[in-house]
């Protein structure tokens, strides 16, 4: 069976063909730091071409000065010579060494601006992306896009140009000036390149193979170890320490097997390669050496040969990895575009207007829908017709999967109907900008998420430009200040991520007066009164009532106060509405809400 792990793993090694409208795309991401992509180039081909100069200064040092001191001349001639040129090559190395600064700071400068011009890309795109996307796609690889799929395009787009330049010129440069010393020692020296070639071939294969592995089993400890950290109650609660350590041992064991396979393959294909690489220098001493004393070549020229020989492998090297490298942000680079490229299902029309604010009356009219995972014979609501005056509470009662939360989410249009009409004051919403809905309805659910920052700044979330005052007024006038103001620093108490140093109910607290803050027209509780202690449960139903005066209610909620004292109850049953009216009407009714109610009562 494929687990996410696995799927992650294929996806991170997986590989695609750089096409030309990829590569285009990709470099709009560049073409605002043009100027610098440019300079960097230059950069790039000054710093490569001094690198080149060095082995000719000493070339020229030995022939010019060292050769003729030696054979007779003036030793002070000779040292002099050699000195100066010993300067020469000291200012080139400064030189390069500051060219290859400058270049490798421009070039982190470019790839970190398009990076995270990509990253800012991805996150306002998801962050539009309707939920039906997120139904069926798991948050940890949308999460993989915006992070180690962007991870991998970087390293190309920020080296990857300057280096395959690089690897070009130094290899042009190289070879030519090897050739212009004596294309027979080439020859010779070319006789060491299909071994080297294949054995490149053949490690980069298993490497891979060994490399890919070795993931694998890290993902399986990293996650063991996540497990095991988040469920740690659980495991001391069933003391499970000494079993689950042993596991964990198996794991690491396994884990450790295959980093030194791995380790191994690597460690032996470097000194391979050197080795190899050192056989061409015998070649060329022994062969070259004998071409000197034929007087072919100089000692000098000898010297810069083996010099240059030694320049040969690195950007070999370079460029194979550097292929890889592409292909594998080709592959990711088609995984952001397709995400970027994903259009959201709920969007607004081209000629949608803002929602006037109004009274805040709700109509829904032969609305059918279903989920894209919904089988296509079924219907999640099936033909759901009910009218809510302006300014009354609604309770939507029904069994868990008769729809009521779906009838919420179309209200609040995070998914479209198939059919029929959601009609606010009269007007279409689908007509209508989805922003201007959004700012007139208020949601508070059972999840109650709350955001890393302080208490402040999440009350503040549904309308930022709130003074502090009206926020602490809010608070007073729904009765959640006093709790409030008990956390250990009031207001500025500083949440965690999902406001996890919070209890459950005074999570909800907050999330009732952070709805509150933001004053919509329709307000919409989704079991969000569920699990707290009876003590949190009256402040949150004083705070309930202060709230749905003056605006429009929807409330879902397995608290029968709550349900009694609404202006309209509706019934769902497998998505329609089956029956409607008070809670007087609907227990003389001896219907379905009568048999829920006794349910209730007798817990
Ligand atoms: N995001 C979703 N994707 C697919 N099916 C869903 C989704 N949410 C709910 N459903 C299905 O739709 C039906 C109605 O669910 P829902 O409206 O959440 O019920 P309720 O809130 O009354 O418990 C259920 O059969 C449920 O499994
Ligand atoms: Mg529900």
């Amino acid at each position: 069976m494929a687990t996410h792990d696995d799927i992650a793993l294929d996806e991170e090694f997986a590989q695609a063909p750089m096409r030309g409208s990829l590569m285009r795309r990709l470099f709009s991401y560049v073409r605002p730091y043009r100027r610098k992509f440019v300079l960097n180039l230059f950069l790039t081909v000054f710093a490569t071409a001094s690198g080149l100069l060095g082995p000719k200064m000493i070339q020229h040092g030995i022939d010019a000065f060292l050769a003729p001191g030696l054979a007779g001349g003036t030793a002070e001639a000779a040292l002099g010579g050699v000195a100066w040129v010993s300067v020469l090559y000291l200012g080139n190395l400064l030189l390069g060494w500051g060219l290859s600064v400058w270049q490798v700071r421009s070039s982190i400068a470019i790839g970190q601006g398009a990076m995270n011009d990509l990253r800012l890309a991805v996150f306002e795109h998801i962050q539009r992306l309707s939920l039906n996307f997120f139904d069926r796609t798991h948050q940890g690889r949308i999460i993989a896009r915006a992070d180690s799929d962007v991870d991998s395009l970087d390293r190309v787009l920020t080296w990857g140009a300057a280096q395959a330049l690089s690897s070009l010129v130094t290899l042009v440069g190289v070879v030519a000036l090897m050739v212009r010393y004596d294309w027979r020692l080439c020859l010779a020296v070319s006789t060491v390149l299909p071994p080297l070639a294949w054995l490149t071939f053949w490690f980069h294969r298993r490497g891979r193979e060994a490399y890919r592995s070795l993931r694998g089993t890290m993902s399986r400890v990293t996650a063991a170890m996540a497990e095991n950290i988040s469920g740690v109650r659980v495991v001391q609660a069933f003391v499970r320490e000494d079993e689950n350590l042993r596991r964990f041992r198996g794991l690491h064991d396994d884990f450790t097997g295959r980093w030194v396979a791995s380790a191994r393959i690597f460690h032996t294909y470097m000194p391979l390669v050197n080795l190899v690489a050192g056989t061409a220098t015998a070649v060329v001493l022994g062969y070259g050496g004998w071409r000197v004393r034929e007087g072919q070549l100089t000692v000098g020229e000898l010297a810069a040969f083996v010099l240059y020989l030694g320049m040969f492998f690195g950007p070999v090297q370079t460029m194979g990895d550097l292929y890889n490298a592409v292909l594998s942000a080709a592959a990711s680079a088609e995984r952001i575009f397709a995400l970027l490229d994903t259009e959201p299902q709920v969007r607004n029309r081209p000629d949608a207007a803002a929602l006037p604010r109004g009274a805040g009356a709700v109509r829904f009219e032969g609305v059918r829908f279903r989920y894209d995972t919904t089988p296509a014979d079924t219907w999640v609501l099936d033909g759901v017709d009910f009218e809510v005056p302006a300014g009354s509470t609604v309770a939507l009662v029904g069994h868990t999967g008769s729809g009521k939360t779906s009838v919420i989410s179309l209200l609040a249009r995070f998914y479209e109907p198939q059919s029929g009409l959601i009609l606010v004051d009269g007007l279409d919403i689908a007509a209508h900008t989805l922003e201007s809905l959004h700012r007139q309805i208020g949601i508070v659910t059972q999840e109650n998420f709350l955001f890393t920052g302080t208490l402040m700044e999440n009350l503040k979330f549904g309308r930022p430009d709130a003074t502090d005052e009206e926020v602490v007024a809010a608070a007073k006038a729904l009765g959640t200040d006093e709790v409030i103001a008990r956390l250990s620093e009031g207001y500025s108490t500083a949440i965690r991520e999902r406001g996890g140093n919070l209890s459950a109910g005074e999570r909800q607290l907050v999330t009732i007066t952070r709805a509150m803050v933001a004053d919509p027209r329709i307000l919409i509780l989704d079991e969000a009164t569920s699990a707290v202690d009876p003590r949190t449960e009256r402040v949150i139903q004083r705070a309930l009532e202060t709230l749905f005066t003056r605006r429009t209610s929807f409330v879902i909620a397995h608290r029968l106060s709550t349900v009694r004292h609404a202006n309209l109850i509706l019934v769902l049953d497998h998505g329609r509405v089956v029956e409607r009216g008070t809670h007087d009407q609907l227990l003389a009714l001896g219907g379905t809400y009568a048999r829920l109610h006794a349910e209730f009562v007798r817990e």
